[in-house]
């Protein structure tokens, strides 16, 4: 690929080439341990129904290293979420091995080692906006000056300061979902799973978001497996994606995303040849399943 521009230190491509590795890899001191977040090996998923078997995921093998920024894209039904599911120990891969944090999903999720923000928000209707942020921090015994500075934090995170008081449903769906973000982040965890967060947001609050996740994941260092249907969206966060291909589910392709570095990105990426370039080798890559890439969004 070339540089379009005619100064490529201050393009956003410009760092490009030596920087797609995961940042994790990058960061990692020589020697350093570097146990995976997300290591599955030959995964299988069954789902025995009334009507038979539904085959959901079929030989899926995927590492996350700590720190990286990894999506799932591919049409409905092809099991993005299923793999969310096995990683939060919702449920158990039929065969094949999952560990997280180098644990079983059990013991991982028992560590709060990651934090989880899925479609639907899933806020107490009972507690303040600030009541649901704090929920983990007061399970967890924060002391009350600490939770209260660290939601303060987190509503500021997600514009959603002048709320704290407001009960879920006084706010609207994009509201509610970025409260479930901040509770997510609220004890900093080193990873967070997440299945299409933004979907219920309208295109400018989603563009914010997305930035806005960057930054949070640059200062925390937390790894993320996003699963998205928006290809920009997927291209824009990720270090690599992920592409499924559905009946069963199995991983098509991974596709390194060379941008600059994730931790760098900003706005100006969304206007960069290099973003487009990726874009194409994503959509490319799902069409080139099959008529599967149904429900794909390209906006
Ligand atoms: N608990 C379940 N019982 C039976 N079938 C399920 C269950 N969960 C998911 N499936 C099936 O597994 C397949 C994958 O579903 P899912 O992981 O939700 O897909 P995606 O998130 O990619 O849209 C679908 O065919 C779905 O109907
Ligand atoms: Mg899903």
């Amino acid at each position: 690929m070339t540089d379009p521009t005619p100064n490529g230190e201050s393009s956003a491509s410009g760092a490009k080439a030596a920087e797609t590795r995961p940042r994790a890899e990058r960061g990692s001191p020589a020697g350093g341990t570097n146990t995976a977040a997300v290591d599955a090996a030959h995964v299988d998923k069954v789902f025995a129904t009334s009507s038979g078997e539904v085959h959901a995921l079929s030989d899926v093998s995927l590492t996350v290293a700590p720190g990286e920024f990894v999506s799932l894209i591919g049409p409905s039904g092809c099991g993005k979420s299923t793999l969310m599911r096995l990683i939060a120990d919702l449920d158990s891969p039929s065969t094949g091995e999952l560990s997280v944090f180098g644990k079983t999903p059990d013991r991982a999720r028992r560590d709060q080692d990651y934090g989880i923000a899925f479609q639907k928000a899933g806020l107490l209707p009972w507690r303040t906006v600030a009541d649901n942020v704090g929920l983990p921090l007061q399970l967890h015994k924060a002391p009350a000056s600490q939770r209260k500075a660290r939601v303060a934090e987190l509503l500021e995170m997600v514009g959603l300061s002048d709320f704290s008081g407001h009960y879920p449903d006084q706010l609207s769906g994009g509201m509610q979902q970025r409260v479930a973000i901040a509770r997510a982040l609220a004890e900093k965890p080193r990873m967070l799973l997440m299945d299409e967060p933004f979907g219920a947001l309208d295109e400018m609050t989603r563009e914010r978001m997305q930035t806005e996740l960057l930054r949070i994941c640059a200062e925390t260092g937390a790894a993320v497996v996003f699963v998205t249907h928006s290809i920009p969206e997927a291209v824009y966060l990720s270090d690599r994606v992920v592409v499924m291909s559905p009946r069963p589910g199995r991983i098509a392709e991974v596709i390194d995303m060379e941008l600059a570095d994730s931790s760098q990105r900003s706005d100006a990426l969304r206007e960069d040849s290099s973003y487009f370039d990726m874009i194409t080798a994503v959509r490319e890559s799902l069409h080139g399943g099959s008529s599967a890439s149904r429900g794909v969004e390209t906006r």
